[in-house]
């Protein structure tokens, strides 16, 4: 007999507000990994006013992620308060709508346009190397975070958009001041019962409606720079060079993208590729200051594979570096900055022992399984050679590990980021020692939509 949602275990909670009181926001996540050791990998939260289920088994979260766009969805409450929040693109799209935006979006992220935008990319990184040079030449620990941030964000709008931003030499604020106070209220909008801005404006709201105005802006110079290169280079029509012709091309197309959508997908790039390609590099440099032997292995193979080069300038040998992506595929795994993602069935429908009926909405949570030792051997030590394609690990379980997702809406970012995340770590070991400042165990994690690392300061000395 089927199990129904409904009577699933779960937390027990108060009456009429059920288990709001004691949710903990920036550490949910932490929450969901707790109850699931006590109540099992698919149980229930009552919100009062409606319940969430939560699953935390990797063959469900899989089946889940595979069966979209039609029969899940994202959290139509999420994808209604993103597009509320002047952001509506790939990310909150559905049905067809969806289909046609991913399309252009993955093409404009391929591997192609990596190997076409390279040299541009090489720019930026040398301006992070020049950066890190005079942090190594003074000694003074520094935040590497705003560092990483300004580094994503400068990536992001040369390849998809062609447009060099150069916020990393940008002096006090920049684009990502306004960017960082989006996600952690669109993040607290989603989990508040009753949308309390709507009747009433708080400094934060007010705050928030303030970045996305000015985002808006940035968008808005993007889209006439665009627009203008198109109508000088009419050649382009046919062979756009990046995701931003893509789309305006599109856009001129009636019945494809409206004005909106153009600046929602560009929006939607932008924080995507901010966020969490900047987060995950974070929380790199927290994981390699605990494990420091993997450091000895980043060296020796940046050394291998640069050889007398600085940086990694020939693309083709970023491919080479195994081990580099070995780290970074561990550190996912122990510090993955999106854990959580929400989904609502669009039919009812069984999966394993359970009934779904039309309209359930779900919180999955990956990280509970991937370290647990049913998935991956030894699951609670840092081993990246567990990711080599020699590993030895008896157990490795990669249905447990989704960072990028999974199904026909995996992450079209995914290539860049671990592109991203070699160039930057091979450039610091090949030519920096790091040591991390902050106490490790004053450095929380903090859930905001994306699960960052608290702030944070280190030290860079040149290698010698
Ligand atoms: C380490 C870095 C990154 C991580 C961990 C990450 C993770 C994710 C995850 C978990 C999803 C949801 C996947 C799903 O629903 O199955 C996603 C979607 C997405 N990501 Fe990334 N991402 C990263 C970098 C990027 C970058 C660099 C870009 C682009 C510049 C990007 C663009 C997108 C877009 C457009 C979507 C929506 C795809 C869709 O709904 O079809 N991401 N990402």
């Amino acid at each position: 007999m089927p199990i129904s949602l409904k009577q699933l275990p779960g937390p027990k909670g108060y009456p009429i507000v059920g288990n709001i009181p004691v949710i903990d926001l920036p550490n949910l996540h932490n929450q969901i990994e707790q109850w699931a050791d006590e109540f099992g990998d698919v149980y229930r939260l009552n919100l009062g006013y409606t319940s969430q289920t939560i699953v935390t088994r990797p063959s469900i979260i899989q089946k889940i992620l595979a069966a979209r766009p039609n029969e899940f969805v994202r959290l139509t409450k999420m994808n209604n308060i993103i597009r509320e929040g002047g952001v509506d693109g790939v990310f909150n799209a559905e049905g067809e709508k969806w289909r046609l935006h991913r399309k252009i979006v993955a093409q404009g992220l391929d591997v192609k346009h990596q190997k076409e935008f390279y040299e541009p990319m090489l720019v930026i990184l040398e301006r992070l190397h020049n950066k890190w040079s005079k942090d190594a030449e003074s000694g003074e620990p520094f935040d590497i975070q705003r560092d990483l941030l300004r580094f994503t964000v400068d990536i992001t709008a040369t390849l998809a958009f062609g447009i060099e931003m150069n916020t990393l030499e940008q002096e006090g604020s920049a684009i990502q001041d306004h960017m960082e106070k989006v996600f952690p209220m669109i993040f607290y909008r989603i989990n508040q019962p009753i949308q309390w801005h709507k009747v009433f404006k708080r400094k934060a709201d007010k705050e928030f409606d303030a970045a996305v105005r000015e985002m808006n802006k940035l968008v808005d110079e993007f889209i006439s720079k665009g627009q203008q290169k198109l109508k000088d280079t009419p050649s382009l029509r046919e062979n756009p060079s990046n995701l931003l012709e893509s789309i305006l091309i599109a856009a001129d197309e009636e019945g494809t993208f409206s004005l909106e959508e153009v600046r929602g997908n560009l929006l939607t790039l932008l924080m995507a590729g901010e966020d969490t390609t900047a987060h995950t590099l974070s929380w790199l440099m927290y994981l390699l200051t605990i494990h420091t032997e993997a450091q000895e292995g980043l060296r020796e193979e940046a050394d291998k594979i640069l050889g007398d080069d600085p940086w990694l300038s020939d693309y083709s040998a970023n491919n080479s570096l195994k081990y580099t992506e070995a780290v970074a595929l561990e550190s996912m795994r122990f510090k993955p900055v999106a854990p959580v993602m929400l989904f609502q069935a669009t039919q009812d429908m069984e999966i394993e022992e359970f009934t779904i009926r039309k309209g359930q909405k779900i919180l999955t949570q990956w990280r509970s399984a991937a370290l647990k030792n049913e998935y991956f051997s030894q699951a609670e030590s840092f081993k990246p050679e567990r990711w080599l394609k020699e590993s030895k690990c008896p157990v490795h379980n990669t249905e447990a590990f989704t960072p990028f997702g999974s199904g026909p809406r995996y992450c079209p970012g995914r290539n860049l980021a671990i592109l991203e995340v070699r160039m930057v770590l091979s450039m610091l070991f090949k030519n920096f020692e790091i040591e991390m400042v902050t106490e490790h165990e004053d450095i929380n994690e903090i859930m905001a939509f994306t699960m960052m690392a608290g702030d944070y300061k280190v030290r860079l000395r040149k290698r010698v």
